[in-house]
């Protein structure tokens, strides 16, 4: 019994390991880079990636099996729905003994067509400084972060202006690099011992979590955090480009972004695959039956169909929507029969006790 159970998750591993689509347009195009999937409009090579906006070409470096985006963005994750996930280094300033800066680093990244999303966070972790946001696009816009403290703050784990200081990414949306710089004014202050360098970072919503005494120290030695890029395609909504747009022709739908601009491509409901193509890695029908997606429960028996499934029961049986079970169709008609049979037995029974009672009352008359 153990030996199976092993056995099925040595299989049910296997087939996720193996199992992604390799979502793109044509059999010779990079299918992966490292564990990275990469999935049509992305791509690495001219044919396999979206060819209007070079903003979806991306490297894969073979020696490190890094996948990148522009020159130096490394790509965690491709999702269909608009979202780029990227690994964005943190920026810091050291300070020494005397209070002078002795180490620091900024970092600016190059966006090209895609956009910071509204999910990220900024964050500034240190004592008596500051850090600024800044992108440049045909706007310029910067945002900010404070943070005082002259002692170690308490290990609430809330990051709230003492030791840290976080506030929202709303960057406009042609913003085309962006920046992160941390600053610290350290002449007067005591806070060398225990806050020695000054973070400043962008993170996805829900990756960092403020531990006073650890991250003054160190930062616990992050380096960097998963960071949200929205893409989208063109500037035109879906209305714009009618059936102009790249969403395949199988089962395949376009929806506004969340970004403002452009738009992006979806399954139609009870499909998966990738959404923006029209071969045999398109949207494909999900067969809920063989995939324990249905709620098809014993004796029905599930059927799958094109975009669902349904639930099916013996002839002289029939679905029961409640329990999705079977139910015997003639019940109802046993259920009257059953009434009408007692209905006229109790007839009987009182009419035999009224010609009973009669007889007695005759009886006793006599
Ligand atoms: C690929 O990665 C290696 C190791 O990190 C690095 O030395 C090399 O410069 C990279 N190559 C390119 C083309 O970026
Ligand atoms: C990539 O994102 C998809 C969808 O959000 C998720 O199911 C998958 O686990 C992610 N893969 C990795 C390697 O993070
Ligand atoms: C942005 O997209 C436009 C087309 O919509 C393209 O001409 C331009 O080269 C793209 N910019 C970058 C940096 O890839
Ligand atoms: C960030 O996540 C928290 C919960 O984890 C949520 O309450 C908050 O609304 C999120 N902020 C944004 C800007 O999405
Ligand atoms: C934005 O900043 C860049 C670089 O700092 C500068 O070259 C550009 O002129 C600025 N643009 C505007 C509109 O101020
Ligand atoms: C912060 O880290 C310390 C040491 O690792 C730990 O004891 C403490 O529970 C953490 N505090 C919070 C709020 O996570
Ligand atoms: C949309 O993109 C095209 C090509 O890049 C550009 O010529 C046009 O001005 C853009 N339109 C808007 C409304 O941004
Ligand atoms: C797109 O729609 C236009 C008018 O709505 C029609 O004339 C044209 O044939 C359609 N093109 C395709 C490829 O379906
Ligand atoms: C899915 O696509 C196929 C082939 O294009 C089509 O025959 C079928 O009607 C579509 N199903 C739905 C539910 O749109
Ligand atoms: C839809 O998907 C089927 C099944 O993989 C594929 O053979 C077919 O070429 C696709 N049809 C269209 C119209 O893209
Ligand atoms: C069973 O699933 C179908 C389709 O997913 C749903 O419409 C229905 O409400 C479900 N029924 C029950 C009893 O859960």
């Amino acid at each position: 019994m153990k030996v199976h159970g092993v056995f099925l998750v040595a299989v049910f591993f296997y087939l996720m390991y193996t199992l992604p689509v390799n979502g793109q347009p044509r059999k010779d195009c990079q299918t992966s880079c490292g564990r990275v999937t990469i999935e049509y409009p992305f791509g690495t090579s001219q044919g396999c990636y979206y060819a209007n906006d070079p903003s979806f070409k991306l490297t894969c470096n073979e020696t490190d099996q890094k996948l990148l985006f522009g020159r130096t963005i490394e790509v965690i994750n491709i999702s269909h729905s608009g979202e780029l996930r990227v690994w964005n280094g943190v920026s810091y300033a050291c300070y020494n003994s005397k209070g002078d800066l002795s180490d620091d680093i900024s970092y600016s990244y190059s966006l090209a067509n895609l956009s910071l999303s509204r999910n990220n966070k900024f964050t500034l972790v240190g004592c008596d400084a500051f850090a600024v946001l800044s992108t440049t696009g045909t706007r310029n816009y910067s945002t900010g972060c404070l943070s005082a403290c002259d002692s170690l703050p308490p290990a609430n784990g809330e990051c709230n202006g003492e030791g840290c200081c976080s506030t929202d990414v709303y960057v406009p949306l042609d913003s085309i690099e962006f920046e992160t710089n941390p600053h610290g004014y350290r002449e007067l202050t005591s806070v060398l011992d225990f806050n020695p360098c000054i973070y400043a970072f962008l993170a996805k919503n829900g990756t960092f979590h403020f531990n006073a005494s650890e991250d003054l120290k160190n930062l616990r030695n992050v380096k960097e955090f998963p960071v949200l890029l929205d893409w989208s395609i063109g500037n035109q909504t879906c209305d714009q480009v009618g059936n102009r747009s790249i969403c395949g022709t199988n089962n395949s739908t376009c929806f506004h972004s969340t970004r403002g601009t452009g738009y992006n491509c979806k399954c139609l409901e009870g499909f998966e695959g990738n959404s923006y193509l029209s071969n045999e890695h398109s949207c494909q029908d999900i067969d809920e039956c063989t995939t324990h997606k249905h709620n098809c429960s014993d004796p029905s028996t599930c059927r799958n169909k094109d975009g669902g499934f349904y639930c099916q029961c013996q002839s002289g049986y029939r679905l029961d929507a409640t329990t999705m079970s079977c139910k015997r169709k003639d019940f109802e008609w046993a259920n009257i029969l059953l009434g009408t049979t007692i209905g006229f037995l109790s007839l009987l029974l009182l009419i035999s006790c009224v010609q009973h009672k009669m007889k007695h009352r005759k009886a006793a008359e006599l």
